[in-house]
């Protein structure tokens, strides 16, 4: 067990959980959002098609949000935000989809809540629920906090003796350690559909997805090689072989360890930043909540060498197919494994990535706690 949380350390067993109630029928049953691996395809196409729906609503480019809701999917629900980890895009992302339809928002960061006291994030979660949220967005350190707290809030409706829940709470993935990011996987899926003219079938045959960066520690790599792949995408995860696990291979993706090799068959390069504070985390040491991790690691011998050999340079950049396109999760870490002008040039998509998350949250939403 994690002492701090409550929670076991190790990566949640692959269950195909994502749906923790009414498995595999229709979309009407879907009460959590936890993984994408083990998500059935017609599952991703059916959330995709909502987020493109969403997405014609909101309009293709971000919408004054003082023009208020464009749907009442979530009038009369309740969003909480369980943030127990820095979060920049994804928790305004939830705010603004919710709110966009309908939903009123709960805002709750480990800072100033009780679990600076010692509370456990089951605990934590399982207050807020009675207090009669519909859906919980929990970002967590530990891999496995939303299955844990998803299978914790299940057990406590309708049961018996003090301490029940009057209704069920839909639990949303917005990060736990290196498991997932299912929702940051599907606003990524969705911007190279969008970007390769697949939004109809959402079928990704043909493209292929580089991965590059810090695989082992990332929980966007889990949700991308599992998304991506099951829509017929080729993935390729891209690093030293200090950042990219050789048993990443078992969840359907490729391995390259020279970038400059592999650029000419991409199509798609997502590029992640090296995450410092995971490696911290995984030697046993301890990482402050809310400080920010010492920029260095044993896994790579200096970031000026890690650029040198896998930062995508302008120079780089030109290697990629005619059409690529680069992507970002964010946050990102200039000069290091994107150049600025990488990131801010014709190729970039990463804000555009940004706006489809509102859509997709959108989605993810109303699947789970809809009218
Ligand atoms: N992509 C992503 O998860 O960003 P945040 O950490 O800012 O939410």
């Amino acid at each position: 067990m994690n002492s701090s949380s409550g929670l076991p350390a190790g990566q949640p067993q692959g269950s195909g959980g994502a749906f923790a109630a009414g498995e595999a029928s229709g979309l009407a049953d879907f009460r959590h959002l936890l993984e994408l691996r083990g998500m059935p395809r017609q599952r991703l196409v059916e959330l995709l098609h909502l987020a493109r729906t969403f997405r014609d609503r909101i309009g293709p480019a971000p919408a004054n949000l003082s023009e208020g809701p464009v749907g009442d999917e979530l009038r009369g629900r309740v969003v909480g935000n369980l943030f127990f980890e820095d979060s920049t895009r994804t928790r305004v992302s939830f705010s603004v989809a919710a709110k966009r339809l309908g939903a009123e928002v709960i805002d709750l960061a480990s800072a100033g809540s009780s679990a600076s006291k010692g509370e456990t994030v089951i605990d934590t979660a399982a207050n807020v629920a009675s207090m009669g949220v519909d859906a919980l967005v929990i970002r967590h350190r530990s891999s496995g906090a939303a299955h844990m707290i998803a299978k914790a809030l299940d057990s406590l409706v309708g049961g018996v003796g003090g301490g029940v829940l009057h209704k069920p709470c839909s639990v949303i993935n917005a990060g736990d350690g290196r498991h997932e990011h299912p929702t940051q996987g599907l606003l990524d899926i969705f911007t190279v559909a969008d970007a390769f003219g697949r939004l109809e079938s959402f079928d990704l045959t043909g493209i292929t997805l580089g991965i590059i960066g810090d695989i082992g520690s990332s929980r966007v790599a889990r949700s991308g090689i599992a998304g991506f792949s099951a829509l017929g995408a080729r993935v390729v995860c891209i690093g030293p072989p200090s950042l990219v696990p050789s048993a990443i291979r078992t969840l359907g993706c490729e391995i390259s360890h020279d970038l400059d090799a592999i650029l000419p068959e991409l199509d798609v390069i997502n590029v992640l930043r090296i995450q410092f504070e995971r490696h911290e985390v995984g030697t046993g040491a301890t990482v402050a909540e809310n400080q920010p991790a010492a920029k260095s690691s044993a896994a790579i011998a200096s970031i000026r060498e890690y650029t040198e050999f896998f930062g995508l340079t302008a120079a780089r950049a030109e290697k990629l197919k005619p059409k690529a396109i680069v992507m970002h999760p964010g946050p990102i870490n200039r000069g290091v494994e994107i150049a600025s002008s990488v990131a801010d040039g014709k190729r970039s998509l990463i804000l555009r990535q940004v706006h489809h998350g509102v859509a997709v949250r959108m989605a993810a939403m109303a699947l789970c706690i809809g009218t």
